[in-house]
């Protein structure tokens, strides 16, 4: 990543400028749909962060006197890069094979249990070198930067294995070191039992509380600490040992919660203090009183309903009625969710959820930020915050998800530097 500071940029005369801005607080209920919107809208950049957000012709004088790179944005949309606050983002080739076997009418959970899913990306991950990851991860990462993400989470969770843990957790460090994108790393190591632990799952959760997390917070590799938390998965009370061991140690829990089945993951998610309780297909409505009351992100993930082919989808309108922090993120794997953008996911959560543009946006932006506990950096178009934004060929922001599968991002900006023009 280059050390110089990067020269102030003046974006001018936005047809709406997505500010974000509101009190520091994550976004619940009616105020989900408060995307703070300034027509004619500009702003200037200093170095890495936000200088100044306000109407453009209050910024000229400035921007000339600071000598900025003006970016004339007339007629379209600027607003906070995205937050994706979930993302399997390392792993080895694709899941074709189960595509078409779920295509032809088995389950997700019977292709697991024929040693395709999670287990077959471990095999491959297994097998692919440190540099083959980091490689494919690299373009993905490219992929994100252009539809428009500009933070994300990544996940281990396909080695399994103590040793292929790490070197997961290693190639995220790489590719942390190497990225102009933030990326924040969780150990999943609960993902799936490894072939070693077949029939063992104490043993493995033994294993990952005394020989995995201990390592991976001592040298800072994860930040975050999750599970999958549901039937065929991990129980509650493995969960519970490994969310606890790791936040012993400095790791903040989130957790995979009620995809499946409805298990009392989010009451543990609730339990544990954790980032972010994530899918929520099953939830309760008790659940959702809790999570009203709770600061754990509820974060939905309808690309895997819309990959997997199902009926149904988390049931966002509830969720935001009762007052939970709603996300929204892709879920980026080969197995449930093979899709890094995030503008699409902003039309499956207006078409199958019936989120409105604007909250799918918030939830997408601000309450990202929230889930990944960034909140007080970036989410939002708000001077002192960085200056991670991105401008999109529309001139209303609800044409972001109504053109769908589309990618609207022209230019991201990530710290202050334009890291995607589109060619
Ligand atoms: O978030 N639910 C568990 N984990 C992933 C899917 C993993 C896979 O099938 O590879 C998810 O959907
Ligand atoms: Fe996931």
């Amino acid at each position: 990543m280059p050390c110089s500071s990067p020269r102030p940029l003046f974006f001018r005369n936005a047809a709406q400028l997505l500010t974000l801005a509101g009190p520091p607080v994550p976004r619940r209920g009616p105020a989900l749909g408060e995307l703070g919107i300034l027509p004619h809208g500009g702003l200037l950049t200093e170095g890495e962060v936000i200088l100044r957000v306000g109407r453009t012709r209050l910024l000229e004088r400035e921007a000339l006197r600071r000598r900025a790179e003006a970016i004339d944005c007339g007629g379209r949309v600027v607003m906070p890069g995205f937050v994706d606050s979930h993302t399997h983002l390392v792993f080895a080739g694709s899941r074709v094979n189960d595509y078409e076997l779920r295509l032809r009418g088995k389950t997700y959970e019977e292709i697991a249990r024929l040693g395709g899913g999670i287990q077959s990306s471990a095999r491959k991950l297994g097998k692919a070198s440190v540099q083959f990851l980091a490689r494919q991860a690299r373009q993905f990462l490219d992929e994100f930067a252009a539809y428009g993400t500009t933070t994300l989470e990544v996940k281990t969770g396909y080695g399994l294995e103590m040793a292929q843990e790490l070197k997961t957790l290693r190639v995220i460090r790489s590719l942390q070191e190497e990225s102009a994108l933030d990326l924040a790393p969780t150990l999943l190591a609960a993902h799936a039992l490894p072939a070693s632990f077949r029939g063992r799952h104490a043993e493995y959760v033994k294993a990952l509380v005394e020989r995995l997390i201990p390592p991976a917070a001592d040298q800072k590799l994860a930040e975050f600490i999750d599970c999958f938390c549901d039937r065929g998965a991990f129980s509650v009370e493995d969960c519970r040992r490994v969310l606890t061991a790791g936040r012993r140690l400095g790791l903040m829990p989130r957790l995979h919660t009620e995809q499946l089945s409805h298990n009392g993951a989010t009451r543990l998610a609730i339990e544990l203090g954790a980032a972010s309780a994530d899918h929520l297909d099953q939830v309760s409505a008790a659940d959702i009183r809790a999570l009203a009351r709770s600061n754990v992100a509820a974060t939905l993930l309808p690309g895997a309903n819309f990959h997997l082919g199902l009926p149904s989808y988390p049931p966002a309108r509830k969720l935001i009625a009762g007052g939970a922090v709603v996300a929204l993120a892709t879920d980026f794997n080969p197995g449930t969710s093979p899709t890094l953008n995030m503008q699409f996911i902003l039309s499956l959560a207006c078409a199958q959820m019936r989120m409105t543009p604007a909250e799918a946006i918030a939830a997408a932006t601000i309450n990202g930020a929230f889930a990944l506990r960034r909140f007080a950096r970036v989410g939002s178009i708000e001077a002192g915050k960085q200056a991670d934004l991105i401008v999109l060929d529309v001139n209303d922001y609800r044409e972001i998800p109504y053109y769908f599968a589309m990618n609207h991002c022209l230019l991201t900006v990530k710290r202050g530097r334009i890291i995607y023009a589109r060619p």
